[in-house]
C-alpha cells in the first residue's frame, strides 16, 4: 500500500517538535514506563502501512473547519463551543449480541501499544476533503474483546447526549434527532482500515474532532465517522443511521465514497481540497476513496447505485 514518510517536512515546527517529544515518550513506554497524561495520543515511531501517500492538511484547518452538529451547524461552531465538553472520565457501553457486554472505561479500551498513526483522506459528502494524520487503533480490537455472538451482523454506534454541554442539543432549533447514531456491517467494522481515533497530529483529539474517541472509516463519506462515542451495540439487523433517518433519499446506509454515484443535489465526481487555496484545481474523487483494492470485495455483486 502507499505511504510516505510522515509530515515532519510539512508540519509547522512547534507541532513537529511536540511530535518528537511524543515519540521519545513512546520509546519510554516500550521500556516499561508508567502511562503519564496524554497517553491516548502516544504513537509508535513507525507510521502505519495503511497510511496514504499525501500531504496532511494543516492542523489549523483540520481543527477549525468541522461538522459536529451537537455544537452547531456552522463549520466554526464546533471549535467555538466544544471546549466546554467534559471528556474525562469517559466510558463506552458495549452491548447487544456480545459475550462480554459491559461499561468499559476508556483507559481499558485503548491499548497504548496498539496506537499508530494513520494518514487518511476524509472525504465529506458536501464535496470537500482533507488529509488527516490520525492516531488510532483497529476497531476490531474492541469488537473481538467483547466477543461478538454468532448472530451479530451489524455494529451500531451512538454519540454522547448531553444538552448541558452541547448547545446544538438544546433550544428551539435542533438540526438533527439526537443522539447521533451510525452503523456498519460487521465485516466493514472488522476491516483493518477501520479505526477508532484518539488523536491527530501526534496529540490528543481536540473536542471538535470527536474527543475522546471517534470512528474513522476511510473509504466512506465523513458522516459515517461518528464522534464522541458512548455506545457500541452489536445487532442482527441493520441499525438506523442519523443522516439516513434525516433524508433517506440523499443518504444511504453504506455511504461508500463513489465518484460515479452522485448525491441527488451534488456531483461526487470531484472534491475541493481544504487548504489548497481558491485557485487549486479540484481533486478527482476515487472509488472507495482510493481503497478499492482493499475493500472492493466487501461489495461484490451489490449494485452500488441501489446500496448508496
Ligand atoms: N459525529 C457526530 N456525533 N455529530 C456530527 O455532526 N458530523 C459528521 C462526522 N461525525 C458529525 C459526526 C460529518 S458530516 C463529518 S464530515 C465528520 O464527522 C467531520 O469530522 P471532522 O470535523 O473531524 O473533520
Amino acid at each position: 500500500m502507499r505511504r510516505k514518510l510522515g509530515y515532519a517536512d510539512v508540519t509547522p515546527k512547534n507541532l513537529y517538535l511536540s511530535r518528537r517529544t511524543l515519540m521519545a515518550g513512546a520509546a519510554g513506554l516500550a521500556a516499561g514506563a508508567l502511562l503519564p497524561g496524554g497517553a491516548l495520543a502516544r504513537i509508535a515511531a513507525e507510521a502505519s502501512p495503511y497510511s496514504i501517500d499525501a500531504t496532511p492538511t494543516a492542523y489549523e484547518d483540520i481543527t477549525s473547519y468541522n461538522n459536529f452538529y451537537e455544537f452547531g451547524v456552522d463549520k466554526g461552531d464546533p471549535k467555538a463551543h466544544a471546549g466546554a465538553l467534559t471528556t474525562e472520565p469517559w466510558s463506552v457501553v458495549i452491548d447487544g449480541l456480545v459475550g462480554r457486554p459491559g461499561t468499559y472505561p476508556l483507559e481499558d479500551l485503548v491499548a497504548p501499544a496498539r496506537l499508530e498513526e494513520r494518514i487518511y483522506r476524509l472525504r465529506c459528502v458536501e464535496g470537500w476533503s482533507m488529509v488527516i494524520p490520525w492516531i488510532g487503533f483497529p476497531l476490531a480490537d474492541v469488537l473481538s474483546r467483547a466477543e461478538p455472538g454468532s448472530g451479530a451482523r451489524y455494529v451500531a454506534f451512538e454519540t454522547l447526549m448531553r444538552p448541558e454541554e452541547m448547545p446544538g442539543q438544546r433550544g428551539f432549533f435542533q438540526p438533527l434527532d439526537w443522539p447521533y447514531v451510525e452503523g456498519l456491517r460487521l465485516d466493514e467494522a472488522m476491516h483493518p482500515l477501520t479505526i477508532l481515533a484518539t488523536g491527530l497530529y501526534g496529540e490528543e483529539l481536540p473536542n471538535q474532532n470527536g474527543a475522546p474517541l471517534r470512528l474513522v472509516v476511510p473509504w466512506k463519506y465523513g458522516f459515517k465517522s461518528i464522534k464522541s462515542i458512548v455506545r457500541i451495540t452489536l445487532t442482527a439487523d441493520q441499525p438506523p443511521t442519523t443522516w439516513n433517518l434525516q433524508n433517506p433519499r440523499e443518504y444511504g446506509f453504506y455511504s461508500n465514497v463513489n465518484p460515479a454515484v452522485d448525491h441527488p443535489r451534488w456531483s461526487q465526481a470531484t472534491e475541493r481540497v481544504i487548504g489548497g487555496g481558491i485557485f487549486a484545481p479540484r481533486r478527482e474523487t476515487e472509488l472507495f476513496n482510493g481503497y478499492a483494492e482493499e475493500v472492493g470485495h466487501l461489495y461484490a455483486g451489490m449494485d452500488l447505485t441501489v446500496h448508496y
